[in-house]
């Protein structure tokens, strides 16, 4: 009897959520994590990895964990190795391309990850481009223009369907203010805007519960927030940067992915995406909060209320942001 229920379950899940997941740059810092949570998730019954080396090693040590999915890994020694990686899967998830050492910012890394993205983001034009495609190599504000540009020039952008993945500042947001205000940081949500860069990363501290934060603490937590990933930058001392909340980040947005597909209500994230916001004002990319469904977006959330401080800093953001899409657009528009 036990047997017949659980057999009907697993038969059920299958049939419910079949999602296919291919994640390029699988066998890296972010990209291993980052595929064992990604195989530990139910709705994923074929995960797919690619890396330009380890991406076979990294799968068959997976392939061994008994969840619903199967795991295989292709490099670019095997023939079609990264079409057959990316053939009709629904979902892509980006970590592909080299990390930042201590000194460097994340624009510093354009010049290596920019043709990395174009290149991997013409392979998903053509091989799934139906897919989903979540954008987390640096520099953020400037990948995912590059992926659209691609994307429009093969005739398949739809931009309810590509992200920048920036959950990372949402949960380091949770965690700070937490130490600050002395909460469990389970509870902690704080709407994070604009884009995912130093001064272009805006918490809304002002649409939280705390608003007796000293002003000096307030600075220093607002600055925490935005340079976060410098602290592990300078702790790896040269061996990357965030890899392990970084998988975590990326795994959780993938999953409210993945829900907003399989029909679940009320799955709102924030994320860099086509953004109808700031769009007269010329910036065509903006993160903020977005209700994800079953053909992706379905809502992009406008920022809400803000103060007078968070509005000084959202002008400045914008200045940056313009200037980083456009370098984006600049470089996916050039001939190779
Ligand atoms: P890593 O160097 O450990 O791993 C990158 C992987 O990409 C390597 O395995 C490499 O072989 C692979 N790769 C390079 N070119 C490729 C190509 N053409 N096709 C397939 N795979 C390729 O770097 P890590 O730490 O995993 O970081 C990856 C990226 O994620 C970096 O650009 C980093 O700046 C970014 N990042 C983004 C964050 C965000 O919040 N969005 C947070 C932290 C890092």
């Amino acid at each position: 009897m036990l047997s017949r229920v659980v057999s009907k379950r697993a038969f059920s899940i299958s049939r419910v959520n079949p999602y296919k997941v291919s994640i390029l740059g699988a066998a890296g810092g972010i990209g291993q994590p980052l595929s064992l949570l990604m195989k530990l998730n139910e709705k994923v019954t074929d995960l797919r990895l690619y890396d330009l080396r380890g991406a076979k090693g990294v799968a068959a040590d997976l392939s061994h964990i008994p969840t619903n999915s199967t795991v295989n890994g292709f490099t670019p020694e095997d023939e079609n190795g990264l079409h057959n990686a990316l053939k009709d899967t629904e979902l892509v998830i980006i970590p592909a391309g080299v990390p930042r050492k201590p000194g460097m910012t994340r624009d510093d890394l354009f010049s290596i990850n920019a043709g990395i993205v174009r290149d991997l983001a013409s392979a998903v034009a053509d091989a799934a481009p139906n897919a989903a495609v979540l954008v987390i190599s640096n520099p953020v504000n400037s990948t995912v223009p590059i992926v659209s540009e691609v994307l429009k020039s093969k005739g398949v952008y739809n931009p309810k369907k590509l992200f920048g993945v920036t959950t990372l500042d949402v949960i380091r947001s949770s965690r700070f203010i937490s130490e600050v205000v002395g909460t469990n940081p389970t509870n902690e949500k704080v709407t994070v805007v604009g884009g995912h860069s130093g001064i272009t990363i805006i918490p809304l501290l002002s649409q939280t519960q705390h608003q007796s934060i000293p002003e000096d603490q307030k600075k220093a937590l607002i600055h925490r927030i935005q340079f976060g990933g410098d602290e592990v930058v300078k702790a790896k001392n040269g061996a990357g940067s965030a890899t392990l909340s970084m998988a975590l980040a990326g795994s959780r947005f993938a999953n409210s992915v993945l829900r907003g597909f399989a029909g679940e209500k009320d799955v709102v994230e924030p994320s860099f995406v086509d953004s109808p916001l700031f769009k007269s004002e010329g910036i065509e990319f903006f993160a903020s909060p977005v209700t994800l469904g079953a053909n992706g977006i379905e809502k992009v959330h406008p920022i809400g209320a803000v103060s007078a401080e968070e509005e000084q800093m959202l002008e400045e953001c914008k200045e940056t942001l313009k200037k980083n899409i456009q370098k984006g657009i600049d470089f996916a528009s050039a001939k190779k």
